[in-house]
């Protein structure tokens, strides 16, 4: 039997286990998917279990989308460009990182046909899904990107790896068409993005990374506004559906029944 876990700390809420399963079974192959909560210095010993054949695949998730990187042996060009690895395989003996965020995000959009080519994007957040946010909205064309970031330093560094990014402070609000949440605010229930949202007006677009909640307070807020909304929940299928083919070379099917096994419990 194949041998499948998500790695993070926390993991507990990873619902990557119900829907890799949920494909495994529907495709009838021999394998199951279990989430292991780590710390760094675990991450060194569980790479070297896909190494020798222990592990067939491993997901990666907050908070070492980076830190599993110096044990790799080799990184496609996505997961090199963004510094952030999600998906670990084995090919010709060696351990490969990819990085299906990217691919995740992309679809996501596609998927409900908006169109990112010239238009302005503004991102809040500069943590391990950022990168990747920023790389998708280049490889669609965006004619700008924005970037704002609590601790401004962060954000900097990200200005190091993509340096068209345009930094704003923390708080600002520039045109954009597209403002997308890829900080952590929204999860609990009390958490608002400190936003002046009184010039943002109609006709754009809120995407949050965030799912779980469904709607958080920045969705219902652009909502009220007159703006379309979109969460996570296919860009986090997507990037699932990605991960799949690689490890199994079968793309299997995001429907109804999928997204709504993802919906809260
Ligand atoms: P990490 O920072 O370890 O990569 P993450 O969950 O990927 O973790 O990213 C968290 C993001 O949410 C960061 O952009 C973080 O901003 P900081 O870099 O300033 O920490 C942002 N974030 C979390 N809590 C926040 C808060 N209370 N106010 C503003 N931004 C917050």
């Amino acid at each position: 039997m194949k041998k499948y876990l998500v790695i993070g700390n926390p993991v507990e809420h990873s619902l990557s286990p119900k829907l890799h399963n949920y494909w495994i079974k529907e495709n009838k192959i021999d394998a199951v998917y279990n989430k292991k909560q780590l710390n760094e210095i675990d991450i060194q010993k569980i790479i070297s279990e896909v190494k020798n054949g222990e592990i067939d695949g491993i997901n990666v998730t907050v908070p070492f989308k980076k830190t599993v990187i110096p044990f790799l042996n080799e990184l496609t060009s996505v997961a090199k460009k963004t510094k952030s690895v999600n998906t670990i395989y084995k090919k010709m003996d060696k351990v490969i990182g990819d990085n299906t965020d990217v691919g995740g995000f992309e679809s996501a959009l596609q998927n409900i046909n908006y169109n990112v080519k010239g238009k302005i994007a503004f991102i809040l957040g500069a943590g391990g899904v950022a990168p990747s946010i920023i790389l998708a909205l280049k490889k669609m064309g965006a004619s700008k990107i924005i970037l704002s970031n609590r601790t401004k330093q962060k954000a900097e560094d990200l200005k190091k790896i993509y340096p068209e990014l345009d930094l704003v402070n923390w708080g600002d609000v520039p045109e954009f068409d597209i403002i997308i949440n890829a900080t952590s605010l929204g999860l609990k229930e009390n958490d608002t993005i400190k936003l002046d949202y009184s010039v943002i007006g109609p006709n754009k677009f809120f995407y949050d990374v965030i799912y779980n909640p469904s709607k958080t307070k920045f969705l219902l807020k652009g909502k009220e506004l007159g703006n379309q909304i979109e969460n996570g929940k296919t860009m986090f299928a997507y990037q699932a559906q990605l991960a799949f083919k690689i490890w199994h070379n079968i793309e299997p099917k995001i429907d109804e029944k999928v997204l709504k096994l993802l919906e809260n419990d």
